[in-house]
């Protein structure tokens, strides 16, 4: 077999073989097809698209270039979520202590922020003490223990995945749909759970601009996870304005505070409550409803938060903030935004949030940046409400104010207005 015929295969729109598939990504992995050849491929693949077999193949040609994490122990009650990514999304420190204080186990291996969308990681860390790397043995003990440990992904988890993004991220070839999907899929089916709820955002914010094509994108993942027989979902969801209001790491536990504690603001809960019912309905193999209204108990009990304190405390971190979360909010400086002119909020770009949060220090432009936990923007308008002029829109918070000028320069591409109410957008557009 030969790099250059595979290349050319795909360049034609030809359908190629599992062995084809391998070749080119094991022989990646060793060294024997160079990048340029790689590169060349991708491009292929970007411009004649891959079939579902070929996306299959793909997936497990990366899945398998890696370590596997064994969940088997824990059957079907093994349940995993991915959000494709967007500002402000921080479903998984609220949806997992749910589940799993509902019985569900949660392994879950979550990554790091570059650029404008912040990682889960990243926001634990902003919690003193919190281990976030934990050896394969203490991560499994732990969920036998509690039924929840979230660390940082394994280097070794997919990392044929890890070196073809690098690649793509480089060559313009990061938005292909089997490109995508199977980059997902390997990791979470490396990651071992038997059922996966998806969150595929939609919008602005989103590598995905509309529905047609983030519905595409879950298609071809849950087509993936069911040839490996997991059990997947996808939810369709809004990602034109950042999610919640709170952007940046101890902020956004601050918020996953609040949700859990029943105080959560409405389109956050309203998302991470049917994730987690989808999750609980797959794990536990019962319907929807009675799915939502065991989710709904364990956070108006307060088990939900009590699950997160144990987790939280158990992996190392100091709870005394979880306990009194006002402490969340103590950048050193803090400073309004208001608004230029009055009218109704027609937009608030999550990625330009994003970017306005990260240019407080919250986020990384760059691999080794280090992030200052405290910084972020606390959003104190929603789309659709009206503001006068010199209403407050944010409150900036940071460790140094020499970075506030260039985050309201930002901010002001972020918003948009309008003298006429705008259309009620949608949450949630599908469940597939
Ligand atoms: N997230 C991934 O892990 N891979 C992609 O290709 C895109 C988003």
């Amino acid at each position: 077999m030969r790099a250059y015929d595979i290349i050319y295969k795909k360049r034609q729109g030809l359908e190629l073989s599992k062995e084809e598939i391998e070749f080119m990504i094991n022989g990646y992995m060793d060294g024997s097809v160079a990048d340029y050849q790689v590169s060349a491929f991708l491009m292929a693949v970007c411009f004649s698209s891959m079939n579902e077999n070929e996306t299959f193949y793909l997936t497990d040609a990366m899945m398998r270039s890696g370590d596997l994490v064994d969940l088997s122990r824990f059957g079907k009650l093994s349940v995993d979520k991915h959000s494709t990514g967007g500002v402000g999304d921080k479903t998984t420190l609220i949806v997992a202590p749910i589940v799993a204080s509902l019985g569900c186990k949660v392994a879950k291996m979550s990554g790091r922020g570059l650029g404008h969308t912040g990682g889960t990681v990243d926001k634990l860390e902003s919690i003193e003490g919190y281990k976030s790397s934990l050896s394969s043995e203490e991560f499994l003990e732990q969920v036998t223990k509690i039924g929840i440990a979230v660390t940082g992904q394994s280097g070794n988890l997919a990392p044929a995945d890890k070196k073809l993004y690098a690649l793509r991220d480089v060559t313009a070839t990061v938005d292909s749909i089997p490109l995508i999907a199977s980059s997902i899929m390997s990791k979470k089916l490396a990651s071992g759970a038997q059922s996966i709820v998806l969150d595929v955002k939609c919008g602005s914010g989103a590598f995905m601009k509309d529905v047609e094509s983030a519905k595409a994108l879950a298609s071809a993942m849950i087509d993936i996870g069911t040839k490996f027989g997991r059990s997947v979902r996808a939810l369709i969801t809004n990602m034109d304005v950042p999610l919640g209001l709170f952007v940046g790491n101890a902020l956004e536990i601050y918020e996953a505070v609040q949700v859990l504690s029943g105080k959560g603001e409405k389109n956050l809960t309203e998302i991470c409550i049917s994730l987690a019912s989808n999750m609980v309905s797959l794990a536990l193999n019962i319907d929807i409803k009675e799915a939502k209204s065991r989710v709904n108990d364990a956070i108006a009990s307060g088990n939900a938060l009590n699950k997160m304190k144990e987790w939280l405390s158990l992996q190392g971190g100091d709870i005394s903030k979880i306990n009194q979360p006002e402490l969340l909010l103590n950048a050193k400086c803090k400073k309004e935004y208001k608004a230029k002119k009055c009218g109704y909020i027609s937009n608030i770009n999550a990625e330009c949030v994003g970017i306005a949060s990260m240019l407080l220090g919250a986020g990384r432009a760059k691999k080794d940046d280090i992030i200052d936990y405290s910084a972020g923007i606390e959003l104190k308008c929603r789309y659709g409400e009206y503001v006068n002029e010199g209403d407050t829109l944010c409150v900036l918070y940071s460790s140094n104010e020499a970075l506030f000028e260039g985050c309201e320069k930002k901010l002001n591409e972020s918003f948009s207005f309008d003298n006429e109410k705008p259309s009620e957008s949608k949450l949630i557009y599908d469940t597939l």
